[in-house]
């Protein structure tokens, strides 16, 4: 079952195995992805879709070092390369469009973190000069909103020029649409803030907005209900991420990619309200086989895995092969040169397709 093709609104995915998006933190000018990332993406094409790294929509959405963003001409020209060399191996790539909101650091970016309201996450932040607390961040007015709207659009066609499949907006782990989702994060008093409807809005508009700009079918969006990320308090999760599910459902979107959350029964109610593909990333399993067992037989399309595609370039290869898995070494995950990047190796094979 994992090894079948997938139709993604028109894109043919050889397989039902995504490279989930992992931050590597190796774009050291002005936010624009090396040769280097080109090759490691490259490397893992036989993904049926390769998910990238969140990837800030503009200078004021970034939060940690070197990260890469699709804001400036010179991003796009770099992002062509990785989106060339993944197609000419045969690969389908989608960019993660991620607004860290108020997880950041000016010792990161030179400004203070931008946020839906002026609170303080209990979080620390990795910056040149150690991990130090994420400060207080500054509140969005409601134009401000709006504007940043417009920023996910423009970088999503932004994405489109650089050669991506689609994008994916990064809707989990406690960045700026999760905090807007949040009863902490989000005390606003504006259409963005207070009732279900309006802590929902800023996702779904963002989403239209995306969807207009690029496509629908180019478009999916990363959640995480209520795993307490980031110091975030979601104790409504069971109407929250219902009505945005609903509502994302009438955007006809290409997928939802659920990180799944603690409670079997919301994770259950969101795929029977999800029309279309559904992702499913699994933090808890601990093999690839296992997340893939679980969740295809309850109606995932697709499983994404992070840490053993970061180590395994030719994933699907092993896991159908039944081969043993490189382990991931994270102490090479953010920042560094090739080495736990690059050059974590494939299989050897014999002729005949077996490991040596
Ligand atoms: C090094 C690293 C970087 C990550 N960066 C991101 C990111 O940029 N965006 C995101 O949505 N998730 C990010 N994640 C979370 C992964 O996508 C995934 O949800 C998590 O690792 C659990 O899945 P796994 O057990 O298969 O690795 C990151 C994880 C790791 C290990």
């Amino acid at each position: 079952m994992p090894f079948t093709p997938f139709d993604l609104s028109g894109l043919r995915l050889p397989n039902r195995l995504a490279m989930a998006p992992m931050t590597r933190s190796r774009s050291y000018v002005d936010g624009i992805p090396s040769s280097l990332t080109a090759l490691y993406y490259a490397q893992r094409a036989s993904a049926g879709l390769i998910i990238t790294e969140g990837v800030q929509p503009s200078h004021a959405g970034k939060g940690y070092m070197d990260t890469p963003g699709l804001h400036t001409d010179e991003q796009v020209a770099g992002w062509r390369e990785v989106t060339d060399a993944v197609h000419a191996a045969g690969g389908r790539i989608f960019a993660q469009l991620m607004h860290a909101g108020r997880i950041g650091h000016p010792d990161n970016t030179g400004h203070l973190p931008l946020a839906p309201s002026a609170v303080r996450p209990a979080a620390q932040i990795f910056t040149p000069n150690g991990m130090q607390d994420v400060p207080v961040p500054v509140e969005l007015s409601t134009g401000e909103v709006e504007a940043t709207v417009r920023d996910f659009a423009d970088a999503a066609r932004r994405a489109v020029e650089a050669g991506f499949d689609g994008v994916e907006l990064h809707g989990a782990n406690g960045y700026l649409i999760h905090q807007f989702l949040s009863q902490n994060a989000n005390l606003r008093d504006d259409r963005f803030g207070g009732s279900v409807e309006g802590r929902i809005r800023f996702a779904v508009e963002t989403a239209r907005a995306v969807a207009e700009a690029i496509g629908a079918s180019r478009t999916g969006i990363r959640i995480s209900p209520a795993t307490g990320v980031q110091d975030l308090v979601e104790e409504d999760a069971h109407e929250v991420y219902p009505a945005l599910v609903s509502a994302l459902a009438e955007l006809d979107l290409a997928y939802l990619h659920l990180l799944a959350g603690p409670s079997d029964e919301l994770n259950a109610r969101i795929r029977e309200l999800w029309p279309n593909a559904l992702i499913v990333n699994d933090p808890a399993a601990a093999h690839p086989s296992e997340a893939v067992g679980r969740w295809l037989p309850r109606g995932a399309d697709l499983v994404a895995v992070g840490k053993y595609f970061l180590a395994n370039p030719d994933l699907p290869l092993r896991l159908r092969l039944g081969a043993p898995l490189n382990e991931p070494d994270l102490s090479t995950a953010f920042g560094g040169d090739h080495r736990g990047y690059t050059d974590y190796p494939a299989l050897a094979l014999h002729p005949a397709g077996e490991p040596a």
